[in-house]
């Protein structure tokens, strides 16, 4: 049988709803848990029952029993904790988005061929029961031909932790960039993005960032196809929206416009309603309930993130689920460290592209397989 992965998760906040799915994953150890504040250590330790416990990420660092760093700080913190940890010799599952510079992203690409260690970026909607289902529909030819691909990332972000304030919508895209490219294990070549509209006086300055909307064209590398990411995050009045639309030539799958309501299949012209199936059953018996509900109890209530975003399509067994398994496998995950940073240098040019007025941006080499 393949070793157990002893796992350490580094902040709690959205980082707690992944305690229970590796504590019953079959091929997990729930070894560690870090956060600074240590009440709030004391508090989820107990509530979840995990000994171990440390207020200071390099102290973990330094523990021989830790394997592999599941990192769930805020956006700045991502790249220089994955960096210490590939340093110090751990595995790294990271949460969006891999970083905020095309240079960090570089550095990483560079440690993990290096080291051979493993880094996964935990994107939850390339694992969401829609986009399983759509990828399924792919793979059976049911689509034919894919002719384009459209997502977006629409949330109000007022009341969330300050350093959301004013961020630009493109350094947070991975949830659409991921989908639009994961479908068809496909890379970004270039993107050319434009900035819309004016956000508040008070949050521009934080990022020098004006814009309520970014949308964004990315062409395909070796590939006819492109496809268009919309994003905001402040003064914009939408309903929270993660979506994704493929266009194919025999079947085009739509995202509800309101949520709750179903997709839409469109079959040539004729358009039919469709209940998204779950896919539970792609993971060991021991989690898959946790693709019907959140399990971060320790407050009991649940991660803002996850009721906002509906749950984020049941995601969170599948990510742990990929991550554990290339680990005892000794395989690639999607997406792989080079995978992520194209992905989120596509969200980092895009935004560069839009203080340009659109200039066409090329993503860097090392982001892509040649
Ligand atoms: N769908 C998704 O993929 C999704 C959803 C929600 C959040 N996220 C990501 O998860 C991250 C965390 O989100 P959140 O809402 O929980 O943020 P948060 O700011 O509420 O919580 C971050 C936690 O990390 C802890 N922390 C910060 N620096 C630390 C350090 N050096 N060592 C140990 N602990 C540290 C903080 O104390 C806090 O508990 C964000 O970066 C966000 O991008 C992703």
């Amino acid at each position: 049988m393949s070793k157990k992965i002893n796992i350490a998760i580094i902040g709690l906040g959205f980082g707690a709803e992944f305690i229970p799915i590796y504590k019953r994953h079959p091929g997990a150890n729930m070894n560690a848990i870090c956060q600074r504040t240590e009440s709030k250590l004391r508090q989820v330790g107990d509530a979840f029952g995990i000994e171990k416990r440390y207020t200071s990420y390099e102290e973990l660092l330094k523990d021989p029993n830790v394997d592999a760093v599941h990192i769930n700080t805020p956006i700045q913190s991502h790249a220089s904790q994955s960096i210490a940890a590939l340093k110090a010799g751990k595995h790294v599952a990271c949460t969006v988005p891999m970083a905020t510079t095309v240079e960090e992203c570089r550095q990483i690409v560079e440690l993990v061929k290096q080291t051979g260690l493993t880094y996964m970026m935990m994107e939850t909607v390339v694992y969401s029961r829609e986009f399983l289902f759509v990828k399924e529909l792919y793979e059976k030819g049911e689509l034919g031909k894919i002719q384009f691909l459209r997502a977006s990332h629409q949330q109000e972000m007022a009341g969330w932790p300050g350093y959301w304030e004013g961020l630009p919508p493109m350094h947070y895209a991975t949830h659409c960039v991921g989908p639009v490219l994961a479908l068809t294990h496909a890379e970004a070549e270039y993107v050319s993005c434009f900035g819309s509209g004016t956000i508040d006086k008070n949050l521009i300055t934080k990022y020098n960032s004006p814009f309520a909307i970014e949308t964004c064209h990315i062409k395909f590398r070796n590939s006819d196809l492109s496809a268009e990411i919309t994003r905001s995050l402040f003064n914009t009045a939408r309903q929270y929206r993660e979506s994704f639309d493929v266009y194919g030539s025999k079947k085009t799958f739509e995202w509800p416009q309101v949520e709750h309501e179903d997709a839409v299949i469109h079959t040539g012209e004729v358009p039919s309603r469709v209940k998204v199936p779950d896919y539970a059953h792609l993971l060991p018996k021991e989690i898959q309930a946790f693709t019907q509900a959140g399990v971060y109890d320790a407050d009991e209530k649940q991660h803002l993130s996850f009721i906002q975003g509906s749950g984020h399509g049941g995601s969170h067994p599948h990510l742990a689920h990929a991550f554990i398994t290339a680990l005892q496998e000794k395989r690639e995950p999607y997406p792989n460290a080079r995978q992520s940073a194209n992905i989120t240098c596509v969200g980092i040019l895009a935004h560069e592209s839009a203080m340009k007025g659109g200039e066409i941006i090329r993503l860097p080499d090392f982001t892509q397989s040649r």
